[in-house]
């Protein structure tokens, strides 16, 4: 089979089309013949060599979610048959034309799209632990989301308007901002131009999802309302920010944070069973739709790459294969 494989540590151009057997499924596993494949920042991450795979998971393959159809079933598996459609959450070789995975971190395709398909497990698994389980997004909490025009962020202002939440999200030009608004934040913030902290000071936010870090740490914890929680997913500026404990205690504040890929396998496989009860009603309905607004063939995943690193795209990147 043809994959993509990082051929050393590097920019876009170290991403090379090479030949691969096809994996065979083992025990509890499904073989997923690939149609589409969602690209996500954490794969710009491992080309660098900064975000290594799972053990058991090919390490020079990018790719954390995909759709396509079940091709074989190993031995034990209860509820695919070859012939279904699916799509399915990574620990990583996803740029490629076969997969296997654990028949419980699939899921059927919500509608007919293998591109929207591809485009969904990683961001709505990463935004439903993070902001629903974890942050314990309400009905008519404000939520914030920095980002707000990327994968996770177009995935995280829709589901939170879907719950409820009254949304504000931050991001860096006006054309992002107005995307922002339309999917449904009811204040989006030029962060180039404008201070959040100054704007959403006396509003106040119950939630947080952030992936910046940096200053914003100290700022997103000086907005929180009384209970609120902030909810770490990266910290691209970096992880370290100074903050009062008597503050934390006497608002009662909560700051956690994830990292999806290295769960076990029956954690994602329960995270799966909740995204379909909970999240695929609202896309079979149309309230939830993924923002796909470029894809590329297998062979230009490095042009992928290089849209993403240049920060112009907005919602969702996807290889066609
Ligand atoms: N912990 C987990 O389990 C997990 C899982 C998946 C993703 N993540 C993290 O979530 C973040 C978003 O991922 P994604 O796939 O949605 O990426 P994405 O589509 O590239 O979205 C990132 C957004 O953040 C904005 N941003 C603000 N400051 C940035 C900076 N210094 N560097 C890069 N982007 C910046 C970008 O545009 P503007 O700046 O122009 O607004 C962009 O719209 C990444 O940091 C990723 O590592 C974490």
């Amino acid at each position: 089979m043809r994959v993509v494989t990082i051929t050393s540590p590097g920019g876009p151009e170290v991403l090379r089309i090479a030949e691969r057997p096809v994996p065979a499924p083992r025990e509890n596993e499904v073989l997923i013949r690939i149609k589409a494949a969602g690209i996500n920042r954490p794969d710009l991450f491992q080309r660098k060599g900064n975000y290594p795979a799972p053990k058991g998971v090919p390490q020079d393959i990018p790719g954390l979610e995909v759709a396509g159809i079940i091709e074989e079933c190993g031995l034990g598996t209860e509820r695919w048959r070859p012939g279904d459609s699916v799509c399915a959450l990574l620990g990583g070789a996803g740029y490629a034309e076969y997969a296997v995975v654990h028949e419980g971190h699939c899921l059927p395709l919500p509608g007919n799209s293998f591109t929207e398909a591809a485009a969904l497990p990683e961001t709505i698994f990463t935004v439903w632990h993070n902001v629903f389980q974890s942050g314990r997004l309400k009905q008519d909490e404000n939520f914030l989301i920095h980002g707000g025009a990327g994968g996770i962020g177009s995935t995280a202002i829709q589901l939170a308007r879907c719950f409820g939440a009254q949304v504000f999200a931050t991001a860096g030009s006006d054309e992002k901002c107005r995307l922002c608004e339309d999917l449904g934040a009811s204040r989006a913030i030029n962060y180039k131009k404008e201070d959040f902290e100054e704007i959403l000071r006396e509003e106040g936010i119950d939630v947080i999802l952030d992936a910046i870090g940096g200053d914003y740490i100290t700022k997103n914890i000086r907005i929180l309302h009384p209970g609120g929680r902030l909810v770490f997913i990266n910290a691209v500026k970096g992880g370290r920010g100074e903050f009062d404990v008597f503050d934390i205690m006497n608002r009662r504040l909560v700051i956690t944070g994830s990292t999806l890929r290295p769960r076990d396998a029956a954690f994602k496989k329960s995270l799966a069973e909740e995204v379909e009860k909970h999240v695929w009603p609202l896309i079979r309905s149309g309230q939830f739709r993924p923002e796909v607004t470029a894809t590329f063939p297998l062979e230009a995943a490095s042009e992928a790459h290089r849209l993403m690193e240049d920060n112009s795209h907005v919602g969702k990147i996807v290889l066609l294969v």
